[in-house]
């Protein structure tokens, strides 16, 4: 049997601090109406000081190990997307190596904006698969709200702070066909201008704010997505009959609402936390597969289909069966 990638534990942390569309619309010239009739947002969560990317990743990947049933030993790698570091160097992934107590194997950080997730569990899966780890920590932990741009009410209301993370673990693939069944990640960077950040660290002491041409991202997400989630089902010889579950990117309920029709998805077969959480980048599809593997929704044996968009353009999606 060939090695497979089980996802054997989620985990999720998003910041107590929640910011309504109202309170918002106090400083930004905006309205609860507009934000949820052309979004579906309703509020997010905004990090304290302290709330870093590794502090907030640290936190999910505890809650995933545990889920798990899994140590800091079992820990041979830490993969970790984050537009939003700590600090340009070491890589994010090692604050958490550390905060873990993990001592040994490697850890490093992926900058595929919203879609870093989905590329973070690409290279965790490729490396199970080839035998060059057993235990994998895929983590998105995100501050958006460091690298808003408080004057441009197009984008400042859509995003949110937060981290998931899930623990993979190679198994045999048994008569079950137990985990991630395949990834497919891609990019097209000659649309790098449509949603990038103004700045780095790299760049004369100019951090940066998001720019997005919203309109072109919006149209661009809902053609790469379908394109994608039909990929991934070809690839495996499935259709959308087979899918039980959707865990979108949460950019846009819109685009949510779009992607569960593609597919021919009752709505309550799609998991959504866009309108508590708004778009957390990376962090959207692991804090989503969470909160609906911790409920009790999505339960063992099911087939979940990922997807996310984002800046680059960097777009990919993965089957899973859990
Ligand atoms: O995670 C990465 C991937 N990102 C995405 O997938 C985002 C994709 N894009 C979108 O979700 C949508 O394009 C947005 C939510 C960003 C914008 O929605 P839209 O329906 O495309 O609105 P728009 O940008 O075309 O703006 C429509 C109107 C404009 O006014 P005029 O020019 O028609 O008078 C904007 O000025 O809405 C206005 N507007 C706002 N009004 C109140 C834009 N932002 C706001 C706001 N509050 N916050």
């Amino acid at each position: 049997m060939p090695i497979r990638s089980i996802l054997a534990g989620t985990g999720a942390y998003l910041p107590s601090r929640v910011v309504s569309n109202d309170e918002l619309a106090r400083t930004v010239d905006t309205s609860d109406a507009w934000i949820q009739e052309r979004t579906g947002i309703r509020q997010r969560h905004f990090a304290a000081p302290h709330e870093t990317a590794a502090f907030m990743g640290t936190e999910a990947a505890r809650a995933a190990l545990a889920a798990a049933g899994a140590t800091a030993a079992d820990v041979d790698g830490i993969i970790l997307a984050t537009s939003t570091p700590d600090q340009a160097f070491p890589a994010t992934a090692l604050r958490v190596q550390a905060a873990l107590g993990v001592t040994h194997g490697f850890g490093f950080d992926i900058a595929a904006a919203c879609a870093g997730f989905i590329y973070g569990l690409s290279v965790a899966d490729n490396m199970i698969r080839a035998g060059g780890a057993k235990g994998v920590l895929v983590i998105g932990s995100e501050v958006y709200s460091r690298i808003l741009n408080w004057q441009d009410r197009g984008t400042c209301v859509l995003f949110g702070d937060g981290a998931g993370a899930v623990f993979l673990r190679a198994g045999e693939g048994s008569g079950s066909d137990r985990g991630i069944l395949s990834t497919h990640i891609h990019a097209q960077g000659t649309l790098g201008d449509i949603l990038y950040v103004d700045g780095a660290v790299g760049q004369h002491d100019k951090p940066g704010t998001l720019v997005m041409n919203g309109r072109e991202v919006f149209r661009h997400a809902v053609t790469r997505l379908a394109e994608s989630v039909e990929e991934a089902l070809a690839a495996n010889g499935l259709g959308h009959r087979d899918v039980d579950w959707l865990v979108p990117h949460q950019a846009n309920r819109r685009i949510i609402d779009a992607m569960g029709r593609k597919l021919g998805l009752p709505p309550e077969r799609v998991v959504v936390t866009v309108d508590r959480h708004a778009n957390t980048s990376a962090a959207s599809v692991p804090l989503a597969l969470a909160e609906a593997i911790g409920d009790g929704r999505i339960r063992p044996g099911s087939l979940v289909l990922l997807e996310a968009l984002g800046g680059g353009l960097a777009w990919g999606s993965a089957l899973v069966r859990l």
